[in-house]
């Protein structure tokens, strides 16, 4: 069977300069041409898929493994590769250990459960707002709005101290930054861990009308969950909480603010428009950029190529959200198309437990955002807004706006 040269490109690819919102074209070029395709990457090589129904296909197969403790993983980083010897929580794992651990916390995130917040983000978005409006033009969108907003509620959601936030934010930003030492990844991680440890812990005899409490009381007072496996949960909770949805509400400001028309359509359209509008968006994005990171576990032929056993695997899911076999003119952001297939969430079993709650925000925060301040405008040239292109999670570092 033909193999494909061995480092024809390296993942993370660069993206066009001047292209913010797209994929790298190394990448979305792959889907005629490689489909299945070996990349280098910073300490080995991996399988680059990028076809659409590929990934479907494989992040559900038995064969492909999300366990960061098989050698083959392909790490993001020397700061992740360090992170999974002291920590390795249900994304990590495979079913059934994944199932039984990502069933605690299910119920929480359901579509009628984080509906139920809706009113109480809503309210968020008003006192933040409020206050960016008190304060004056211009302002930084991320930290004024993006960042506080989903922080604020996975913070609510989960019981853990709003007041803590540059602690965490802080040590979430050096989680997700691919350029972190293996000692500062480990360190950021310990300290999370041991914090989010101790509040469970403090939770079981001070329980509130949190999901923490709610762990503290059914695993750890139990004993179905230990102290290191919940506080890991907790840690991952809390960090997809807030850095995604956070970069998704600045990022896509950005890009809606380059499409005026649509903009307007979210700002006053219904809001089934609007729910139709943020999985445009999603899709568009594609925020977590890396790729989701998978190991074979036994051969698997795919696209004309034998993935050997051992092989790590690297899904583009930012290349299958521009797979034109799924979407028409995929490089147009088109609020009004149906975006529903995009796996912006990734697919299978780790498709992303935070979804909906990510949902319930986005279609609240952008229309409110828009509406508050119909003269909204980036306060610097597009050119020299800081992305994130060193981040797991995409987006921007500060998003400069006035009115
Ligand atoms: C998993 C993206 C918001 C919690 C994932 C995955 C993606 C993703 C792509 C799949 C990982 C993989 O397959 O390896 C996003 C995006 C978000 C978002 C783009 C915002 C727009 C949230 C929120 C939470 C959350 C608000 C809240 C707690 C999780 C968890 C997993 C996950 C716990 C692991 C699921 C598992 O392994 O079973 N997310 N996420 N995410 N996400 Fe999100």
């Amino acid at each position: 069977m033909p193999q494909p040269s061995p480092t024809a490109l390296s993942w993370p690819a660069e993206r066009t300069p001047g292209c913010p919102f797209d994929p790298p074209p190394a990448v979305t070029g792959l889907l005629t041409t490689a489909p299945v395709q070996r990349v280098a990457l910073w300490d080995g090589t991996a399988w680059l898929v990028t076809r659409h129904a590929d990934q479907v296909a494989l992040l559900r197969d038995s064969r492909v493994s999300a366990d960061t403790s098989h050698p083959g993983y392909p790490a993001l980083s020397a700061g992740s590769r360090a992170m999974r010897s002291h920590s390795r929580s249900f994304i990590a794992m495979d079913d059934p250990e994944h199932a039984d651990r990502r069933r605690v916390y299910t119920a929480d995130f359901t579509v009628k459960r984080t509906r139920r917040l809706a009113p109480r983000v809503k309210s968020l978005i008003d006192d933040l707002l409020d206050a960016m409006e008190r304060k004056g033009p211009p302002a930084d969108l991320v930290a004024d709005f993006a960042l506080p907003l989903p922080s604020l509620v996975i913070c609510e959601l989960l019981g853990v101290p709003y007041a803590d936030h540059d602690f965490f934010q802080r040590a979430g930003a050096v989680i997700v930054d691919t350029r972190s030492t293996p000692e500062e990844a480990l360190e950021a991680s310990r300290r999370l861990i041991d914090y989010l440890g101790d509040l469970i812990e403090h939770k079981v005899d001070h329980p509130g009308d949190d999901l923490l409490s709610r762990v503290a009381a059914e695993q750890l007072a139990t004993g179905l969950g230990t102290r290191e496996q919940c506080a890991d949960e907790a840690r991952l909770l809390l960090i997809a909480g807030h850095e995604t949805t956070a970069n998704m509400i600045a990022l896509g400001t950005c890009a809606f603010l380059q499409h005026p028309e649509q903009l307007a359509a979210v700002r006053d359209g219904s809001p089934e428009r609007v729910e139709g509008a943020v999985e445009e968006m999603l899709r568009y994005l594609t925020i977590a950029h890396m790729g989701r990171r998978r190991v074979a576990l036994e051969d698997i032929e795919i696209g004309g190529v034998r993935i050997a056993a051992g092989d790590g695997i690297i899904f583009a899911n930012d290349a299958a959200n521009r797979d034109p076999e799924v979407f028409e003119h995929p490089e147009r952001l088109d609020i009004d198309r149906s975006a529903r297939r995009h796996l912006a969430f990734g697919s299978g079993p780790h498709q992303c437990l935070g979804q909906n709650l990510a949902r319930v925000e986005l279609q609240l925060a952008y229309p409110a955002l828009f509406r508050r301040f119909p003269g909204l405008r980036l306060d610097r040239p597009l050119e020299e807004i800081p992305f994130r292109t060193a981040m797991a999670v995409y987006g921007v570092h500060e998003l400069p706006v006035s009115w």
